[in-house]
């Protein structure tokens, strides 16, 4: 009871651009974020990808930032992928990138953000690197997929993520996985309505599972995105019990989170993406993560406070 209210309240507080400008404009809220954010500039995402690496890890980027209003904005966002993918390719990091639609301008419109979006999937043609378009709330739906099939029928590496809790992902992953479409699978982290999507953690549960295991079964690469060892255990399960080799899917998780996990994983021989975020515009990101497990709050408050966590 007091976690979905507090996962409530997060998700709000994920919503309110006042509180982002105070948290932004405080010396002290501006420390919180470091545990789950690798920094605010290119060079410190570099770095904690390439110590990714070494350890066995690939990674993702995500320069943080969600919802531009003008073609300006927009303009800007994308000129700092296409810098995150030719830097990316210029070190040979192994590493993708992550975008999401808002920050490309998608309030402008389907067309105009495909516009902003085409010199980015342009560098990873240059350069053979993914890209993958996050999901955002449910009113952005319909429009991330039609973008992510469009930019597909272009030519584009471009893959989508489902979210388990949607009541019409099964469908849509029927779609995907018949197109042979790399899809990242994740539970969901926004706050949506019972018409629209499961509440119930179980009911969550078990349709993450069965869309990684349509698209495992597909050959569609699945990106695996869960810190939950239950789900990471049965879609291992059913990898194993059909002969679904380690290389023909990857677990995904995100940077600072359950990094003994992460280890394990790579020890068995399983492949791991880390999702690295930086950038100033980490406020919703953040509040997003205290959202998924509010006991984050005093982990955060203990680093830095300077006890050991
Ligand atoms: P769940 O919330 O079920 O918790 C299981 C366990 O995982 C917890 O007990 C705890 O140990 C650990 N855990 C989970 N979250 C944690 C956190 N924040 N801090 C510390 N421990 C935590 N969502 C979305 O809507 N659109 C998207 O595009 C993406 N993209 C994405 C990429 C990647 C790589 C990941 C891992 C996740 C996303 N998500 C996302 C977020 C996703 O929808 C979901 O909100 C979180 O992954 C939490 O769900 P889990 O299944 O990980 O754990």
């Amino acid at each position: 009871m007091l976690a979905s209210a507090l996962r409530a309240f997060f998700l709000w507080l994920s919503d309110r651009r006042w509180m982002a400008g105070i948290a932004l404009g405080t010396p002290f809220l501006r420390r919180m974020p470091l545990r789950f954010v690798a920094g605010t500039t290119l060079d410190e995402a570099v770095a904690a990808v390439r110590k990714l690496n070494t350890a066995g890890a690939s990674a993702t980027l995500d320069v943080l930032g969600e919802s531009v209003d003008g073609r300006v904005a927009a303009d800007r966002a994308a000129a700092a992928y296409v810098t995150a993918i030719e830097r990316i390719a210029s070190e040979g990091l192994d590493a993708n990138v992550s975008i999401k639609l808002t920050q490309m301008g998608l309030e402008l419109g389907v067309d105009e953000c495909i516009d902003v979006l085409n010199p980015v999937v342009a560098a990873g043609d240059r350069t053979g690197i993914f890209v993958r378009i996050d999901m955002e709330g449910s009113a952005t739906t319909d429009r991330t997929l039609e973008i992510v099939a469009r930019l597909r029928a272009a030519g584009h590496d471009v893959g989508p993520v489902v979210q388990s809790y949607l009541h019409r992902s099964p469908a849509d992953v029927e779609r995907l996985a018949n197109d042979g479409v790399r899809v990242r699978v994740c539970k969901g982290a926004y706050a949506e309505p019972p018409e629209i999507a499961h509440q119930d953690r179980v009911a969550i549960g078990d349709a993450f599972v069965s869309m990684c295991e349509e698209l495992l079964r597909a050959g569609a690469y699945p990106g695996v995105a869960t810190h939950d060892p239950d789900m990471i255990e049965r879609v291992a399960l059913f990898a194993r019990e059909h002969a679904i080799g380690a290389d023909a899917f990857e677990f995904q998780m995100l940077y600072g989170v359950r990094r003994d996990l992460q280890r394990q994983l790579l020890e068995k021989g399983y492949r791991v993406r880390v999702y690295v975020p930086y950038g100033t515009e980490w406020y919703p990101y953040f509040m997003r993560r205290l959202a998924e497990r509010p006991a984050n709050v005093l982990f955060v408050l203990r680093s830095i406070f300077g006890e050991r966590s």
